[in-house]
């Protein structure tokens, strides 16, 4: 789908669309006058501006429409429900098969007018995703609209601001649906190797380079966290590095991605229910060659390395077992209790490549634990670390972009639930006790002291089986928009 700003007067389709406050006297982007004849008919549908709401209305006999998405009360406003609002019109117009929306834009909203331009083209793009890569579209199947619109109020001009927040909100949404297509992807068609060579081609415009850590130097190297997950499957594993240095760099930092392209247990095997939900396990890593692919769109003043450790997790005949000991990249040892708690191996190693290049800030992203799913549940993610300003951050601007972070602690004394016999760690802790603090307290091992360091566990909201408000069923990119935004804070 298109997305562009128009002057109003430019505007020929038939299907306009705006959004409102509840009970609110004039609708976004027209005059109270203009406004008063549309209300009124709303209101007899039983339409205020309800959040969450749609009303259709014809005018002009019946040639035009108008659909309004409710924003619900102003005092209740945030930014998000400008995102769940565009979203609700793409799905309305899909049913009726628009092809031509124009939205009108209004600076009436807390978040003023560039706030309002990308909240709205991100939900409008994100709602309009459909992953269709293998199978045939049948006619009845929802197309979105080909064209979105965004029209200003008669006599204002698109300025320079506008038309900046316009591009960059399209190329976030585009990196997102970057990241879920890569989520999407059946597992067999997305092993180590094709996502390192896919980072490869990523990294082939704009500023970045790679490197691409395959199975012999990871061996010369010592990274056996990733070796030992990755060594029951025929597919070898093997660690992506991308690095966007622009000129004037202000700051560091190191995006750590968890890529299991399929997460069967290992020897510790999954139940079959469900596992083919595992083919997000590498979520992580597409949200950071989500990020790369952002960085290739748009200048940011941050050098940003990114890391993506490879594996598929499968129960071969040269599989780790339980009771295995590897000796990871840092030089610690880890007895490995339970082949399942793979990601935190490779994430060891990750973390410790990561501390050498010696960041400002690392970041790492993994749908890591079950624990996770039933602690904050499938819309929020975990944050954990040691960056008090990054938390911060990232809890803030998470809360603008729609994508919700919750803090937990790294509590030190449950550090004795990983204490080993026979190795200076081991991979689980404590069966059903603080399942998602423990595999955090695991990955701070491998973290430099002095390197801040936050850990966010994607397990919940990086994959949904029914979709909600502009998430499709399938991947849905977090937390690239909230990386986004951070990295532009920055
Ligand atoms: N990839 C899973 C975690 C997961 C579960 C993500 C559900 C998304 C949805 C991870 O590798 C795993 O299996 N973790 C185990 C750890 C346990 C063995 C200590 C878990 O959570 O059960
Ligand atoms: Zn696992
Ligand atoms: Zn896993």
């Amino acid at each position: 789908m298109n997305a562009e700003l128009i002057p109003l007067n430019r505007f020929e389709g038939r299907f306009r669309a705006a959004l409102m406050f509840e009970d609110a006297q004039s609708l976004l982007g027209m005059t109270r006058t203009e406004s008063r004849a549309f209300l009124h008919t709303a209101r007899e549908e039983g339409f205020r501006g309800q959040y969450e709401k749609t009303c259709l209305l014809r005018y002009d006999q019946g040639k035009s429409r108008l659909l309004i998405a409710g924003l619900g009360k102003r005092k209740e406003f945030e930014p998000d429900r400008i995102r769940v609002a565009a979203a609700m019109l793409i799905r309305d117009a899909e049913k009726m098969e628009v092809r031509q929306l124009g939205l009108l834009l209004a600076k009436a909203v807390p978040s003023g007018l560039p706030g309002f331009v990308e909240a709205a083209v991100h939900g409008a793009i994100l709602a309009a995703y459909h992953y269709t890569e293998h199978r045939k579209l049948k006619d009845d199947d929802p197309r979105p609209p080909d064209d979105l619109f965004l029209c200003l109020p008669k006599g204002q001009a698109a300025t320079k601001t506008l038309k900046r927040a316009v591009a960059e909100a399209r190329a976030v949404a585009d990196a997102v649906c970057y990241t879920r297509d890569l989520v999407n992807e059946p597992p067999s068609e997305k092993s180590p190797e094709k996502i390192a060579e896919l980072a490869t081609w990523l990294a082939k415009k704009g500023r970045i380079s790679v490197q691409v850590l395959h199975k012999a130097e990871l061996e010369k190297q010592g990274m056996n966290g990733i070796l030992r997950v990755g060594a029951g499957s025929h597919e070898p594993p093997c660690l992506v590095h991308l690095h966007y240095k622009p000129k004037k760099a202000r700051k560091t930092v190191c995006l750590v991605g968890k890529g299991i392209t399929f997460d069967s247990g290992g020897l510790s095997l999954k139940p079959s229910t469900g596992m083919d939900a595992m083919k997000s396990d590498m979520a992580g890593a597409a949200a950071v060659l989500g990020v790369f692919k952002l960085l290739g769109d748009v200048n940011l003043p941050v050098e940003v390395h990114g890391l993506a450790p490879l594996a598929e997790n499968l129960p071969g005949g040269s599989a780790q077992k339980p009771g295995d000991v590897l000796r990871a990249y840092s030089g610690k040892t880890v007895e490995v209790l339970n082949t399942d708690a793979e990601g935190r191996l490779i994430l060891a190693d990750a973390l410790a490549f990561g501390s050498r290049l010696k960041p400002d800030v690392m970041v790492d992203m993994a749908t890591l634990t079950g624990a996770c799913v039933i602690a904050v549940g499938d819309e929020y993610s975990a944050l954990f670390g040691t960056s008090r300003p990054t938390i911060s951050a990232l809890i803030r601007l998470g809360k603008q972009q729609g994508e919700w972070f919750w803090e937990l602690p790294l509590v030190e004394r449950y550090k004795s639930h990983i204490k080993s016999k026979v190795a200076d760690i081991k991979n689980i802790g404590k069966q059903r006790v603080a399942g998602s603090i423990v595999a955090g307290l695991f990955l701070q091992e491998f973290v430099d002291k002095e390197v801040p360091w936050v850990h966010i566990d994607i397990a919940g909201p990086a994959f949904t089986q029914d979709g909600w408000d502009y998430a499709r069923p399938g991947g849905t990119g977090v937390p690239v928009r909230t990386i986004a935004a951070w990295l532009k804070s920055l």
